[in-house]
């Protein structure tokens, strides 16, 4: 290992690499991590200098809050390498911002813009070895925070540690995706946690999941706490639902989180010129589109699976089967928005940095 400072960042890097070890045709999504890492603590009201070292295990104190209380939130970005060898980010402002507000939402510190994207960038520029170029192959950046403060009392911690770490990736899901609507449980609730990426919010859809799994289904649609009645997201995206040719998702809210795929498509499918209608969508609308043939696609979107077309879906005991489109928009968009991502067409939005 040798030790660099620099008056931001200390870098401990690692002796060997363990690159070799892996196969990077055979990547399980968010199984495999590069050599390094990124960590800063926060104590006594501010935060430490990070340090960018080996990846290894954490050790903490059993009591610390992030066990007890799930005092936790994380934000999920890619790093893509271009065919002249370059390695771009896409919108990290906005996961900077969004990693921010959930810190607000869930009483833990925000993280200084000097440590979240000096630091990544520094992080990236050490493992570049690990971004592959080629469509499709991507680095997952998971940054997030928790509270290593000990003590049971159920109140804020006052020690958290905010990490940075980056695991090659190629597809989320592979094969058909069919959803099931949910009529019972449902991921967030007015007043709640919905629209921060709280680390609860997502183990809380583990077990109305596994049950849809069980029943033939890969993800849930979910709906509105209070009523069932409104379409809010799929799985762990946001969701688009495309009627005729007018593609309709759901405002964000408390309980539906602002994604940065979501805003991107909507972004790029007005420029292409396409109708794009942001309201909440009911589920009645949808079985009716169903019923009537109006309902062409529905697809969800995010940053992992970026943009994931839905074969069918199952509302109570019905099941509907979507069209299989010639042209459909989850394919056009996916395309023009991974074009922009790799670099292969014009960015004049400004997002790759
Ligand atoms: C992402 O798309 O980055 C997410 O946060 C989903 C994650 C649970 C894999």
């Amino acid at each position: 290992m040798s030790l660099q400072t620099s008056s931001e960042i200390d870098i401990i890097k690692a002796a060997t690499s363990k690159i070799d070890q892996v196969d990077f045709e055979k990547l399980t999504f968010g199984s495999v991590f590069t050599d390094h890492m990124l960590v800063c603590d926060f104590r006594n009201g501010a935060w430490e200098k990070p340090v960018i070292k080996p990846y290894e295990p954490f050790v903490l104190d059993p009591s610390a809050k992030v066990f007890h209380y799930g005092q936790a939130i994380f934000e999920g970005m890619k790093a893509y390498k271009t065919e002249d060898n370059s390695v771009w980010l896409f919108r990290p402002e906005e996961n900077h911002l969004r990693m921010n507000k959930s810190a607000v939402r869930m009483c833990m510190p925000e993280v200084p813009e000097s440590i979240f994207i000096d630091g990544l960038k520094e992080l990236i520029r050490l493992d570049e070895a690990w971004v592959k170029n080629g469509k499709g192959n991507t680095l997952y950046i998971r940054p997030f925070m928790i509270a290593i403060g000990s003590g049971v009392i159920a109140q804020p911690s006052t020690q958290y540690r905010f990490c940075i770490i980056l695991s090659p990736a190629k597809a989320y899901y592979s094969g058909d995706v069919k959803v099931l609507i949910a009529d019972y449980y449902s991921r967030a609730a007015n007043g709640g946690i919905g629209a921060a990426k709280a680390a609860g919010n997502y183990s809380g859809q583990f077990y109305p999941t596994q049950l849809a799994h069980n029943a033939g289904f890969q993800q849930i649609i979910w709906t509105d706490d209070a009523t069932h009645t409104k379409l809010e997201e799929c799985g762990t995206m946001n969701v688009f639902f495309r009627i005729n040719d007018t593609l309709y998702t759901a405002p964000t809210s408390d309980r539906i989180l602002d994604g940065i795929t979501r805003k991107s498509l909507i972004d790029l499918a007005k420029r292409e010129g396409i109708n794009v209608d942001v309201r909440p969508v009911l589920v009645d609308e949808l079985v009716e589109a169903a019923k009537n043939g109006s309902l062409k696609e529905i697809f969800g979107a995010g940053t992992a699976a970026v943009v994931n077309p839905i074969v069918g879906f199952q509302y109570k005991d019905e099941y509907f089967e979507l069209p299989k489109l010639e042209k459909s928009y989850a394919t056009d968009l996916k395309e023009k928005l991974t074009n922009i991502q790799y670099k292969l067409a014009e960015d004049t939005f400004g997002w790759t940095v």
